[in-house]
This record gives structure tokens, C-alpha cells and sequence, in this order.
């Protein structure tokens, strides 16, 4: 009798084998994005059923555990993970997988096997896998879920893959910030540049100086419309992220193989710090200067009343920045970078550098005084011995400093990594130079910019900053810059989209803005150049588009509009 009902089972198992074993695929179910550098395509499917088990070693208990959620949810049934025992889903560590990200993935229509070298090789194999089931089930289950069999070898181009946001110009929750994280991990992107501190806003919390959240934390107003603005809003904004905010954040992200950035701007875009502590400034004792009259009502009492410093409420560049003629500039910065440091595991901590005016500077005493007993040149020698000093400081701390291109000027600190944002010409110097660079030129990596080009097409569009960046301008950047030899070429680490959010108040709006130019920038960074092709990359946009639907989040249209109005003309 149990000899019969065993014969059964596995007739039962074998016929059910077969049926999957004979599926014919289509291309549609390989589509990945962003495109990995080797696939076969199988036949046959596996099918996901009650008897799935993921097997993988302690080591791997995070990636066991993720895919064994994602499955669960997939298919409705409850797929464990397990580290110990047989399971016909395996995920392996394996040395002799080159690069530190690179994977390989095998599907049979019995087996699933993903090999990494490192646990994060793994992730990026679950990602992928992610991308071969149906894209509903990102937030349905559905019955008899098969995944396409297929061999893939894969690993990205740059170790760097970075998208940025300004959390400063608008302010995001903790929960959004996760999702955010949540997109550069599905798109295999491996770095959140988290721009903290600006002109309009200080957004974590030191707990030494409780006034830069106190006070710099928030704005009294904030200009309506298009820089200069038509008027002000009057209404107090603001908001920032705990110490308890930052390290969950930093623990998600962790999870997800993202490693999270922290900028800290220095010496400009410091009016929120110099609000709450004006001795940070040249001259404590001036106001704020309010462009074309655009301040607040609150605002202007609080100059009238004798606290002469605001939290800025347009949108620019300004002249109050740090003192760097004073030594208690420098103790202050020291001081906040210990508890940053204490937060961010991060090898990189981002010093900013950019826009910094030399107006205050070349009328300060002090900072007068410094550039006389430095033997400096002029302010921007100044400027220069502001970063160094505070890359010294890092340094001493285990810490490597990134900063905009900025930092060329006066000469580079001895360590820093330099961020390419006012074209190439920064990064093609500072990687001449033999520093590293990453790349993030305005016009393919600045998603605030138009994802439009004429003017009727950019009036249709929510407000943005001007420019325009396709999704096709920006799939079609090389981040290496032709000017540099092979040698040169390996200081370029990766490049970065950046989000200013200046005009993106929700995250929706955020949503809309990088995707899916983020979709064309995972490509640039993760694929091989010789597997780069728009025609074959819109067409797997199709299908990633149909995630960001499952998903709920906001995306523009406009490349998909294209497709359908080429197909129609044809
Ligand atoms: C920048 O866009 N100011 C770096
Ligand atoms: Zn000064």
C-alpha cells in the first residue's frame, strides 16, 4: 500500500515535472533590465509549489529569507527558507566568481540555483529573478507560478552606481526614503547620496548643537512659482531625521546592499547652520539677505527683533557661508562629523564644496587673516584649505571625503574623490590628476532637469529647473570620458543621477521625475557597453513598466508615448 501511494506521488511529480519541463518561453519573459552581460534562454519552467524550499548558508540567512518573502508573496503558499537540509532552490557562495557583485543564475525546470561570490552578488541574482516572474506579483499572488528557465552570467560595470536626493528643498519621511532605497536596490544600484544640509533646510538631528534642528530645521516660508517667485507661501516647513530615523534607515539600506551617503555641505549652502548659530558666519551681526524681497512676513520680524539670521526660503545660492577664519568653525564641523560618523558606516562621507561665493571671505578679517598665515594665493586657496583641513579630520577618522567638482578649484585635497556635476571637464581633470570620480553631468544625470525638449511639450510638464534630459539622452551616456587614456579611465568609479528638489514637493512628484530615466542611468552603469541598445532597451522598459504599475509607484510616460507613436507611423 505505501509502496503504491509512493509510486503515485512520484508519477504524480514526474508528470507535473514534464508539463513544466516542455514550456516553450517567449522573449517577453527575459526581460531585465538592466540588461545582464550573458544570458541563454531555457526551456521549460520551474514551478513554484508547496514543496519549494530555498536552502543557503547562515551567511546568506538575509538573501534566504528575502527571496523566501518574495516567493511566498508571489505564489500565495508559504515557501521557507532553510540553512541546513536539502532544498531545490540553492543560493551559493562561490570564490571563483571574479567580481565582487557578479552572479550567476540557473533556472531549470526542477532547480534554481544563484552563485555569487559575495552575499550582494546574491541580492543582484534575486533581483533578477525578481524580474522574471510576472510583474503582477509584486503585489498579487497568482496560482502555478513558473519562472522562465535561463542561465545568466552577470556583474556590473561600475563599482559605483549611485542615485542622489535633496531632502533639504523638501523634506521626505522616513518611510518614503525607504522606498527610494528600495528603488535603486531593484534597479541594482548600489549607492544613496543623502544631501542633508542645505540653504533651506538642516535635517539631522546633532545632538551636540540642538539648535540645527531647533531652528535650522525649518523655514518660515517658502517662495511660490519659478525661482525668483511670484510671492511667499507664508507657511512654516520643515522637518528632520532622528539619530533612531537615521540608523533604521541605514539598517534597511544595509539590507538591501545600498550603501548610504551622508552629505554634509560645507563651506557654502550653510545658511540653516548659520541661522541657528550665527557665530558660524563672517558677520554674525548682518541679516540674511532676502532676494527680491521674497521672505516671509515671520521672517522679516524675526530680523526686526534682533535675531538677524534665516533659514533661507528661495532657492539660489548665497554669500552668508562658513567663516574660515575662525577656529570655532572648524570645532563646530568637527563636532557634527563625529556624531555623522558615529551613524554612517560609510566608507565616503560627502563634504559638498559647490557654490560656495567668496564675497564674505574677501572682506572678513579672519578669513583674511588665514589666507595671510597660510602663505595663500587668494580665496579660493582658501577654499582649498577649508576641504583639506576637514578631509585631514575624515582621514584621521578612517573616512575618504567626495565633493563637487568645486574642490579642483585652488587645488585638491591629497585623498578626495571628485563628483563631475558642472559637465565632464571636473571629472576628466581630477582623473588625470589620478583621483577617483564620479560621474554625474547635468545633462544626462540631473532628474531635475525637463524630461522634455520643446518649450509647449516642457508647459505640459510639472515645474522643474530648466535644461532636459531625456530618458534616450541619458541611456545614451558613457560615463567614461573620451579624453582619457586606459590608465586614466580606471579613476572613473561609476556615475550618480541626482535629485534636487527645489520644485519636487511630494514623493510622488520624486517618482515621476527619475523614473524611468533611473531605469536608463541602471543601464549605463551595470551593462556592458556592448550590450547597450536603445531599441532592445525600450522594449524591456515595456516590461519594467508593468513592475513600477504592480509596485504603485508614479512614472512618465513620454518614452512609452514615443514607442506607440513610432509603431503607429510604421
Ligand atoms: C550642484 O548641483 N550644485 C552640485
Ligand atoms: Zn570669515
Amino acid at each position: 500500500m505505501r509502496i503504491s501511494i509512493i509510486l503515485f506521488i512520484s508519477l504524480l511529480s514526474f508528470s507535473c515535472s514534464n508539463k513544466y519541463m516542455e514550456l516553450k518561453n517567449s522573449a517577453i519573459d527575459y526581460h531585465i533590465i538592466p540588461k545582464p552581460l550573458k544570458i541563454n534562454i531555457g526551456t521549460g519552467k520551474f514551478l513554484v509549489d508547496e514543496n519549494t524550499i530555498i536552502v543557503a548558508s547562515k551567511r546568506l540567512k538575509n538573501e534566504g529569507e528575502l527571496l523566501a518573502s518574495m516567493l511566498s508573496s508571489a505564489s500565495g503558499k508559504t515557501i521557507n527558507y532553510t540553512s541546513k537540509g536539502k532544498g531545490n532552490i540553492i543560493l551559493e557562495l562561490n570564490n571563483s566568481i571574479n567580481n565582487d557583485e557578479g552572479y550567476k543564475l540557473q533556472i531549470t525546470y526542477n532547480n534554481i540555483t544563484i552563485t555569487g561570490k559575495n552575499a550582494k552578488g546574491i541580492f543582484y541574482g534575486i533581483q533578477t529573478l525578481r524580474q522574471l516572474l510576472p510583474a503582477r506579483t509584486e503585489s498579487e499572488s497568482i496560482n502555478e507560478l513558473t519562472i522562465p528557465a535561463v542561465y545568466i552570467e552577470d556583474s556590473p560595470r561600475f563599482k559605483y552606481r549611485g542615485m542622489h536626493l535633496d531632502v533639504a528643498r523638501h523634506f521626505f519621511p522616513v518611510d518614503f526614503i525607504k522606498k527610494y532605497i528600495d528603488l535603486i536596490a531593484l534597479h541594482k544600484m548600489n549607492t544613496f547620496h543623502w544631501h542633508l544640509t542645505e540653504d533651506q533646510g538642516w535635517r539631522i538631528e546633532i545632538k551636540k548643537y540642538p539648535k540645527l534642528t531647533t531652528i535650522g530645521a525649518w523655514r518660515n516660508g517658502t517662495i511660490v512659482g519659478r525661482l525668483p517667485g511670484t510671492s511667499n507661501d507664508q507657511k512654516k516647513y520643515g522637518g528632520f531625521y532622528t539619530h533612531e530615523d537615521i540608523k533604521d534607515i541605514v539598517a534597511y539600506a544595509t539590507a538591501k546592499h545600498v550603501t548610504v551617503i551622508p552629505e554634509i555641505e560645507l563651506p557654502g549652502h550653510s545658511s540653516a547652520a548659520i541661522a541657528a548659530y550665527p557665530y558660524l558666519s563672517c558677520f554674525p551681526k548682518e541679516p540674511t539677505k532676502v532676494t527680491k524681497n521674497m521672505g516671509s512676513e515671520k521672517g522679516k520680524q524675526i530680523q526686526e527683533t534682533g535675531t538677524p539670521k534665516i533659514v533661507q526660503e528661495t532657492w539660489g545660492v548665497f554669500p552668508d557661508v562658513y567663516c574660515s577664519g575662525k577656529e570655532e568653525t572648524f570645532l563646530f564641523l568637527q563636532n557634527v562629523l563625529d556624531e555623522v560618523i558615529q551613524l554612517f558606516p560609510s566608507t565616503y562621507i560627502h563634504i559638498g564644496g559647490d557654490e560656495c561665493p567668496k564675497t564674505n571671505w574677501k572682506r572678513c578679517a579672519n578669513c583674511q587673516k588665514r589666507i595671510k598665515t597660510e602663505g595663500l594665493h587668494d580665496e579660493h586657496e582658501l577654499q582649498s584649505y577649508f576641504i583639506t583641513r576637514i578631509e585631514r579630520y575624515l582621514n584621521s577618522k578612517g573616512r575618504n571625503i567626495i565633493g563637487w567638482d568645486e574642490i579642483l578649484e585652488g587645488g585638491l585635497a591629497p585623498n578626495a574623490t571628485v563628483m563631475s556635476w558642472r559637465g565632464t571637464k571636473g571629472g576628466i581633470e581630477a582623473a588625470k590628476q589620478k583621483h577617483h570620480v564620479i560621474m554625474t553631468p547635468g545633462h544626462s544625470c540631473y532628474f531635475d532637469y525637463y524630461q522634455v525638449k520643446s518649450p509647449e511639450e516642457k508647459a505640459k510638464e510639472p515645474l522643474a529647473i530648466g535644461g532636459n534630459t531625456t530618458v534616450a539622452n541619458v541611456y545614451s551616456y558613457d560615463p567614461i570620458p573620451i579624453e582619457l587614456s586606459k590608465d586614466e579611465q580606471k579613476y572613473i568609479l561609476g556615475a550618480q543621477g541626482n535629485v534636487w528638489t527645489e520644485y519636487m514637493k511630494t514623493f510622488n512628484y520624486v517618482e515621476y521625475m527619475i523614473l524611468p530615466r533611473m531605469a536608463a542611468l541602471s543601464e549605463v552603469v551595470w551593462s556592458s557597453k556592448n550590450n547597450k541598445n536603445w531599441e532592445d532597451f525600450t522594449n524591456r522598459l515595456n516590461s519594467l513598466k508593468d513592475h513600477y504599475d504592480a509596485l504603485g509607484v508614479n512614472y512618465a510616460k513620454h518614452v512609452f508615448e514615443i514607442e506607440k507613436d513610432t509603431l503607429i507611423n510604421k
